[in-house]
């Protein structure tokens, strides 16, 4: 064993605000410590999105994975093209602190699982030949709908300049496994034991970059609910709702102040054990969705690789 699941994202960002104000509108509860605010899902001591302050234009500092076997990564990294280093300002030296071969920061962390969330009602619906919902609506007035609760953070999809590299990375240093992907485009990969069907996910790209955190919610629902709201609240463009086809969650992603993506998800094909799990190499066709409205234009554009101070606009 080795990486049990996703922790945090850090990123690196000019004004805290902006992002501040669009992760708690995303349902996220804040802390604000000088020039860092951290972001965590409710009933969380941990922070799942970390964003430091001050800096020129937006970049992705780190992503943070739950593992054991720390040493065993420690040993493995170096002779893989990655690099073992001390934390970096602002961080204290607990766990390891790696560099995959294409220079993205990883920190890992030997520690004790959020909370899993609590099972919640049941998501029916009445299909040909099962009607098992008789006698009541399935939905209720909008009004009486709470706003969008992330449980946890589930995954994290950074781009990468040489797809196949950096899953030989995850697969080979941090005993991740390779669940499924889209020719050398796109790679999703996943925890051994008991994981989603991604934790760390990779899109070709120039260089490094993040692209997008993604939040369970309790049922497509909420992810359909959730996502229009947020759209409302940002004035941002986004990309749902839909549903995947390479791990099958229904979507609905919200952009960002920066450019990159914030995604609600539900329903993700789940893997007990990779031993009994078959990866498949997809046509470019179904690498983004099942079905969806159409992809929008700079879906999976790497902002931080742009020589210019450029953000998306809203
Ligand atoms: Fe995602």
């Amino acid at each position: 064993m080795a990486v049990l699941g996703a922790l945090s994202v850090t990123l690196e960002i000019p004004d805290l605000e902006p992002g501040v104000k669009f992760y708690t509108d995303a349902g996220l509860l804040s802390d604000v410590d000088g020039s860092v605010a951290r972001l965590r899902c409710e009933g969380h001591k941990r922070s799942s999105v970390v964003l430091l302050g001050g800096a020129p234009r937006k970049r992705l500092h780190h992503i943070s994975l739950r593992a054991d076997d720390l040493p065993g990564i420690a040993m493995r990294a170096g002779n893989s093209g990655g690099k073992v280093g001390s934390g970096p300002r602002r961080f204290d030296d607990e766990g390891l602190w790696i560099e995959d071969p294409h220079g993205m920061l990883i920190h890992l962390s030997d520690c004790e699982p959020d909370p899993e969330p609590e099972a919640g009602p049941p998501f029916e619906i009445n299909a040909p030949g099962r009607l098992i919902r008789k006698r009541r609506s399935a939905i209720l007035p909008s009004a009486s709908y709470p706003p969008a609760k992330p449980l946890r953070l589930g995954h994290v999809l950074v781009f990468s300049p040489d797809v196949p590299r950096s899953v030989s990375f995850m697969t080979e240093v941090l005993g991740m496994g390779l669940a499924d992907r889209a020719q050398d485009v796109i790679a999703f990969c996943c925890a051994r034991k008991n994981s989603d069907h991604h934790v760390v996910a990779f899109a070709k790209s120039t260089g490094v970059g993040f692209h997008h955190a993604s939040f369970l919610v309790g049922d497509p629902d909420e992810v359909g609910r959730g996502g229009r709201a947020l759209v409302a609240k940002t004035g941002r463009g986004d990309w749902g709702f839909g549903r995947h086809t390479i791990g099958s969650n229904f979507f609905h992603y919200i952009q960002d102040p920066w450019g990159s993506w914030f995604e609600y998800y539900s329903d993700m094909d789940y893997i007990d054990d990779y031993a009994h799990w078959l990866p498949q190499n997809y046509a470019m066709a179904d690498s983004l969705a099942n079905w969806g409205p159409p992809v929008p234009h700079d879906f999976v554009h790497n902002y931080e690789m742009d020589t210019k101070l450029e953000t998306a606009s809203a």
